[in-house]
């Protein structure tokens, strides 16, 4: 029996593994239930006495030698694992969703990344204004149907206080607070009282330009702006302008440029024009520049706007301005940036 024993430790000494598995295996053929250990534990008490001494510190030999290897060979193994030797690392990993950037920002950030190459710099102000910086700074006549509460939101009744309808308020902050030569652009949100639909809103976002200085002139405005055109809606973009009106601007007009999406030929987003319409512009008029207490006959300027909303459905072809506000996670995932 005791040679059983010895035989046993003897044996133990040498295991050897490969795998969690074989470990595992060893564990239950020693120390398990129906285990040589403990079937040997069993017969202990048919032992005879003066054996008993012996056999017994033989089996806590055989015991703890084989914990001890089960112990050694389970670490061992694990630490395998840990250091990557045993993973497979052309398996690709778990993808994290990281995010993404909302439509309107990245188009933003585009436009005033392009302008400022141009040198123009960020201005902004706030979207609680009053009637001088909205409307009567910029040359709007009294009676403007956008001085209409069916235009504008006021807050309180009969208030100066108001929602600004354009950045072009920030064109009089700018004016009030620097000398000319001033090169700025304006971003942020602006608000009208107009009926929710897929078209429009009450509130969207605009970018609005300026600049002011000595000998500006309208070859000036159509030069960046065909550069901006270029820049964001691709080289072979072609440039219109056509006569418009703005209380603030003079001469004023609207920008077309060539679809990009059918280069010109017509297609369903020109509305089989060949043109899209994307911002309004013009000379600062110089009634306004004396309103802002800059001299009429040293400085001229242009400006020009553009709705951020509008630029960003023609080039993502978003067919309902109100997808960019309900912040659907499967809308939104679309614009991820890689
Ligand atoms: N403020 C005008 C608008 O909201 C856009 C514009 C800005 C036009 C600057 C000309 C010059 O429609």
């Amino acid at each position: 029996m005791l040679e059983v024993i010895e035989q046993l430790i003897k044996e133990v000494s040498q295991f050897s593994a490969e795998s969690k598995e074989q470990v595992e295996q060893f564990r239950v053929e020693m120390l398990g239930k129906k285990g040589k250990i403990t079937q040997l534990f069993k017969e202990f008490k048919n032992v005879a006495v003066e054996q008993k001494k012996e056999f017994g510190k033989q089996l806590n030999i055989l015991k703890t030698t084989t914990q001890q290897q089960v112990d050694e060979f389970k670490t061992r193994l694990d630490n395998v694992e840990n250091d990557g030797t045993s993973t497979d690392m052309s398996l690709p990993g778990n993808a994290e969703y990281a995010g993404s950037r909302h439509p309107l920002s990245i188009v933003l950030n585009e436009i005033v990344e392009i302008f400022k190459r141009l040198g123009f710099t960020i201005s902004t102000g706030p979207e609680i204004e009053d009637d001088w910086h909205v409307f009567s700074a910029l040359n709007f006549p009294e009676e403007h149907p956008a001085r209409d509460m069916q235009d504008t939101f006021f807050i309180g009744n009969g208030s100066d206080v108001l929602l600004r309808t354009h950045t072009s308020s920030v064109q009089v902050r700018a004016m009030e607070n620097k000398k000319p030569p001033i090169r700025i652009i304006m971003p942020g949100r602006v608000y009208r009282n107009e009926a929710v639909s897929a078209r429009s809103h009450c509130f969207f976002h605009q970018v609005e330009g300026l600049y002011i200085d000595e000998n500006v002139s309208f070859a000036d405005l159509k030069q960046t702006l065909l550069y901006f055109a270029k820049e964001f809606y691709g080289h072979n973009t072609k440039i219109r302008l056509r006569p418009s009106y703005f209380p603030f601007t003079e001469p004023s007009a609207e920008m077309d440029v060539s679809c990009s999406l059918c280069s010109g030929k017509g297609c369903n987003v020109c509305k089989y024009t060949g043109w899209l319409e994307v911002l309004g512009c013009g000379m600062v008029d110089p009634n306004v520049l004396e309103l802002n207490g800059i001299d009429n006959k040293k400085y001229t300027g242009f400006a020009f706007g553009m709705g951020i909303e509008r630029t960003a459905m023609l080039r993502y072809g978003v067919k309902d301005i109100r997808m960019f506000f309900e912040n659907d996670l499967r809308f939104l995932r679309q614009f991820q940036e890689i």
